[in-house]
């Protein structure tokens, strides 16, 4: 499975990126109104120049028109530009339009696996369930990524399944299991799945343990040597 950061933030994006497991980044207004100082342009080309894995940049407008005029806009920032499309009527439109122009888009807000099946059919390139979200309103979030990766897969569209919202690491390793394509996951959640609490009290064992056994060979050796010293004067 990908593994996409789900970031505006740069620091955070260039350390992923040093550990050798980023496939790409989504961002959206609310993750850019965390930036500050730059404008979301300038934001995703320096996005786009730590990363050449596909980069989701959200469009606003509501109108069919307005989401081709900025989405035209970020497609021409890089190569590697995925515009962002909120699953609606004039949203399909856009996609469609988007895909017909060699665009790729990522149908976003999707919240049922047949919203998943009418984006995929307008040409998005990346479907995006909100799994978070739709526990938060106590239901079983999961279940559109369940249901929507084998549409994909038994259809044969070329879309691909990114479960967003991911809100812990278990929503990782059970969207890897259903088999989605990919999940993109906040900076914190990234943290999380590096850690277990075993893992960080064995390095500090495997550590203290090294120490003590290179400070009592240490110790060995000055006695050996103070005593063939004193051996040799008499
Ligand atoms: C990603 O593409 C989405 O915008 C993001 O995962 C939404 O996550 P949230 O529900 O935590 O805001």
């Amino acid at each position: 499975m990908k593994i996409f950061l789900d970031t505006a933030d740069i620091e955070e994006i260039r350390t992923v990126a040093r550990w050798g497991i980023l496939d790409g980044v989504t961002t959206n207004p609310t993750l850019f109104s965390k930036t500050s100082g730059s404008t979301y342009e300038e934001v995703l080309k320096e996005i786009c120049g730590i990363t050449s894995g596909p980069v989701s940049a959200e469009v606003v407008a509501e109108d069919v028109e307005g989401m081709l005029t900025e989405g035209r806009a970020f497609a021409k920032i890089a190569p590697n530009i995925v515009v962002k499309v909120p699953m609606s009527e004039e949203g399909l439109e856009a996609i469609s339009r988007f895909a017909e122009e060699g665009i790729k888009t990522n149908c976003t807000l999707i919240f049922t696996a047949n919203q998943g099946l009418l984006a995929a059919k307008a040409g998005a390139s990346l479907l995006s369930p909100f799994v978070g979200r739709l526990d938060d309103i106590n239901q079983d979030g999961m279940e559109v990524i369940r249901e929507l990766v084998p549409m994909i897969e038994m259809y044969e569209y070329e879309s691909e399944v990114l479960a967003a919202s991911i809100r812990h690491p278990r929503h990782v390793t059970d969207a890897a299991l259903i088999g989605s394509h990919i999940a993109t996951l906040p900076f914190k959640v990234l943290q999380q799945m590096v850690h277990h609490p075993l893992t960080d009290k064995g390095i500090i064992t495997f550590r203290q343990d090294w120490e003590k056994a290179r400070k009592e060979a240490a110790e060995k050796n000055a006695v050996g040597a103070s005593a063939s010293g004193s051996s040799r004067q008499n």
